[in-house]
């Protein structure tokens, strides 16, 4: 099912069809919490409220990873842009594409007008965030793509020389099966002339990235805690906030932040749109996300696995977080 609609001759969109989120909420929540450990995945923690407690939590001075991937990027997109002279800029996963305007801003310096292509699950923030870019830059144009990871990275445009990026270390959200299957469907639809941009958080110091998932202020506990209030609305859950805790560790086996809901006591909460019941034995958790931290040689294997070889990497004095450029093997 696909609608084609033009606002303006600048801006396209796109829309596939992409089930009801509230369907799949239901599924993934019933699955979720009838497995064991208790897992819920990460997506649902992005209503209104959970976005803006995201972007505070960007503002935290414990929260490296943004801010550091933006200064990074400000730094090296006149190389990236230069090397590749991009037709396109394919952007995964857009959101407010605040980011991506350091890509931009090194195009229009160097004299290119790529066209920008964001690939969002959400229509109203794609819209909203092409209508800003578009205002902000005059030569931008603009094809937007409503669809999901799963059956619509297909969908991509053709383009002579695609620069095709997937930024936020969101990567690191997928486990690592799903991770491959990803990055496979990308290299797979990749040409000879097209690069892949890939972001990724790195391993550091414990107490680094233990603070950046437990800021002073609370807002990374309320943001975990806040997936609740999402269930409760939603599917008419009963789940106490205060009866749970946010826990964030590192996983060094697995190389990952862990976050849990954990339950302060044994009890039993309803969920009455899933006609079911869930019980809590005391300090039982629900994982809510993994973030994985990347070394430079598990972005080069992970890359390789699907197809791809690494061409750059770029990191900051600190080596908190890498960017990584590859393009297919030949
Ligand atoms: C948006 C997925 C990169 O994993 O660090 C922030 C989400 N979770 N604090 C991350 C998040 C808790 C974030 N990503």
């Amino acid at each position: 099912m696909e609608q084609s609609l033009a606002t303006g001759s600048r801006l396209e969109v796109h829309v596939f069809f992409v089930p009801d989120a509230s369907s799949t909420l239901s599924r993934d929540v019933a699955q979720g919490l009838r497995s064991s450990p208790k897992r819920i995945p990460p997506k649902y923690f992005y209503d209104a409220r959970g976005a803006e407690l995201f972007d505070k939590i960007c503002d935290t001075d414990e929260y490296y990873p943004t801010r550091t991937e933006r200064a990074l990027l400000a730094r090296v997109a006149g190389d990236i842009v230069g090397a590749i002279r991009p037709t396109d800029i394919i952007e995964l996963g857009s959101g407010a594409a605040r980011k991506t305007r350091e890509i931009f801003d090194a195009a229009e310096e160097a004299g290119f007008a790529p066209r920008y292509v964001p690939f969002d699950v959400t229509e109203d923030m794609l819209r909203d965030s092409a209508e800003r870019l578009l205002s902000e830059y005059d030569w931008l144009r603009v094809h937007g793509i409503v669809g999901d990871y799963d059956r619509h990275l297909s969908k991509l445009p053709s383009g002579e020389r695609r620069l095709i990026m997937f930024i936020g270390s969101t990567i690191g959200n997928f486990q690592p099966d799903e991770a491959r299957h990803f990055l496979s469907s990308i290299a797979d639809q990749m040409g000879e002339e097209d690069y892949f941009l890939l972001g990724t958080d790195l391993v550091k110091d414990d107490r680094v990235l233990h603070a950046a998932y437990n800021d002073e202020a609370g807002l990374t506990a309320e943001f975990n805690e806040n997936l609740l209030n999402v269930l409760n609305r939603e599917l008419d859950a009963d789940f106490e906030l205060d009866h749970f805790e946010h826990v964030a560790f590192f996983n060094d086996e697995k190389s990952q932040i862990e976050m849990h809901l954990r339950s302060k006591k044994k009890q039993t909460v309803a969920i009455d749109k899933l006609d079911m019941t869930v019980s809590f034995d005391p300090h039982e958790t629900i994982l809510t996300e993994v973030s994985r931290k990347f070394t430079k040689q598990r972005v080069a294997d992970l890359l390789d696995d699907a197809g791809l070889e690494l061409t750059n990497w770029y990191t900051p004095k600190n080596d908190y977080f890498g960017l990584s450029l590859s393009r297919r093997k030949r």
